[in-house]
């Protein structure tokens, strides 16, 4: 069953074990962060949700590394293992399954009807009255500055809201999306919008912008893990992150119509900020110490003007702390990996499993098994790769052989480092690349490469002998075993 609200979630976790409440007093400046880093590094039961209930110059208690690890982020999904959201997406998505062959029986189409009832069952529904709306201030009465919001580090260029969930209409299609971009705070009623260019809020804000108008806005600020963790996953912009939501809940998604704009917000969230952005405006924001361990350098981004902040009575602030990793990002982005490749695989179903290093920040490293069958097949997937969604930012992608285990570095390294001719073996072009990335020459475009560590064919200008790996003989195995304990190990 899906969480309400985050506070249902912070009781699941406490019921657990895998929350601490922290009594002391705390800074939001540097010292949460600090705190919540330590933790957030720590192996098994010494990771875990933080609860600050005693946050210096506010009552609101501050909750950090809420999904900082594999077992909370399944659990905020509601599965034991993420890999089952996966199997859901790839039933739900087979096409075979939705849309029946000509020649199917009367039987095999009436197994659609389920399917297509159970699509109607996660579209959003609209609410008059939420809690995140218990308490609402307008005009003068707004001041961000009275939030907890956290300064992380010590060269950031100001206060963040790390686990924003910004909603903005889609001016062509009318679809909501909800998208997690940082929000700095400048003062009381002014924020900045740090959405990356490739991304749909940008998309939205550009569309109004050339035509000269202003754009409505509304940032959501705690909600039940589903709904937090949809504001992070790179759906196609036709699948409305509500929607989503309600698939990953497996039940609807309550919204409510926000105060002072004509937004749908989540009903069951812990803060609302509500306001506009007007077209040409800019202002400097960052820098940001972020996901890749370095500080993202100041730039001109727009800038978010509030008329309404709503919350609930008692309030509860989420944030994250991101840095070099592994952090709790890592296991929102470890969910992305596992929710999508049913979706990557069909664009390309020779796509046996991938797996995206933590290290490498999302979608910027990838790791690609496949089942070879043409000379060139490697490169072929890495084209597809480029060419699929938020993938298109991969500035590596390495593909192995069906035989080897993607998770498990030091067999691809293994691989890489005895399979590959540099000349022969890597592809490099130039493309888009992801707005952190701080080595290419231009911000967000640069040089990407691919790695095509498969066993090379005649077919590929291979002309020399493969050599077969080193495996012990199975007799000698099961001999060796079976002696092992005599042997004294
Ligand atoms: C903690 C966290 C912070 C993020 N901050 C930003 C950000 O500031 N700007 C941005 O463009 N993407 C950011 N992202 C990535 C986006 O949330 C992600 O690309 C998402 O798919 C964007 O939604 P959209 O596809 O609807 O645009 C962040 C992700 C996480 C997990």
């Amino acid at each position: 069953m899906a969480y309400k609200d985050l506070r249902e979630f912070i009781k699941a976790l406490e019921g657990k074990g895998l929350l601490k409440r922290i009594k002391a007093e705390v800074d939001p400046y540097l010292e949460i962060t600090e705190i919540t880093d330590r933790v957030s590094k720590e192996k098994g039961s010494k990771n875990v949700a933080l609860l600050f209930e005693n946050v210096k110059g506010t009552s609101i208690p501050v909750l950090t590394n809420a999904l900082g690890s594999m077992e909370r982020m399944a659990m905020g999904l509601g599965v034991n293992n993420l890999d089952e959201i996966g199997e859901r997406v790839r039933n739900m998505a087979d096409p075979t399954q939705l849309f029946p062959s000509p020649g199917a029986s009367f039987m095999e189409k009436l197994s659609v009807l389920p399917k297509l009832n159970e699509l109607s069952n996660w579209f959003p529904k609209t609410v008059k009255k939420a809690p995140c709306q218990e308490v609402v201030m307008t005009g003068d009465q707004v001041d961000l500055t009275k939030l907890p919001v956290l300064t992380c580090w010590p060269g950031d260029g100001g206060p963040f809201i790390t686990l924003p969930m910004v909603a903005t209409v889609d001016p062509v299609t009318g679809i909501t999306n909800l998208g997690m971009y940082r929000v700095q705070v400048f003062d009381r009623n002014t924020t900045g919008m740090h959405w990356h260019k490739h991304k749909d809020g940008a998309r939205h804000y550009s569309h109004y912008e050339g035509a000269g108008k202003r754009m409505e806005a509304a940032v959501a600020i705690g909600a039940d893990p589903a709904t937090i963790y949809t504001s992070t996953a790179p759906l196609p912009p036709v699948v409305g992150e509500y929607l989503f939501a309600g698939f990953l809940r497996q039940e609807p998604l309550e919204v409510v119509q926000c105060k002072t704009v004509d937004i749908r917000v989540p009903a069951h969230a812990e803060f609302i900020i509500e306001g506009y952005i007007e077209p040409g405006e800019r202002r400097t924001e960052g820098p940001f110490g972020d996901h890749t361990g370095y500080y993202s350098l100041a730039d001109e981004f727009p800038v978010f003007h509030v008329t309404c902040l709503t919350h609930r009575k008692d309030p509860i602030y989420p944030a994250t702390v991101v840095g070099r990793p592994p952090q709790e990002d890592a296991y929102i982005g470890k969910a992305t990996e596992r929710i999508f490749l049913p979706l990557l695989q069909m664009v390309s179903p020779d796509i046996l499993d991938y797996d995206m290093p933590v290290e490498g920040v999302f979608h910027n490293n990838v790791i690609v098994k496949i089942k070879k069958r043409f000379p060139g097949h490697a490169k072929k997937v890495m084209n597809t790769i480029w060419g699929t969604g938020m993938l298109m930012l991969s500035k590596f992608i390495v593909v192995v052989d069906e035989d080897v285990d993607v998770h498990d570095y030091s067999e691809v390294a293994w691989k890489v480092m005895n399979h590959v001719d540099p000349r022969r073996d890597t592809v490099i072009l130039d493309g888009p690349l992801d707005i952190l990335d701080h080595a290419c020459p231009y911000v967000g475009f640069g040089s990407k490469m691919g790695i095509d560590a498969t066993k090379k064919w005649a077919g590929e200008g291979f002309t020399r002998e493969w050599p077969d790996e080193i495996k012990m003989s199975p007799d000698v195995i099961a001999r060796v075993d079976a002696k092992w304990r005599e042997l004294g190990f």
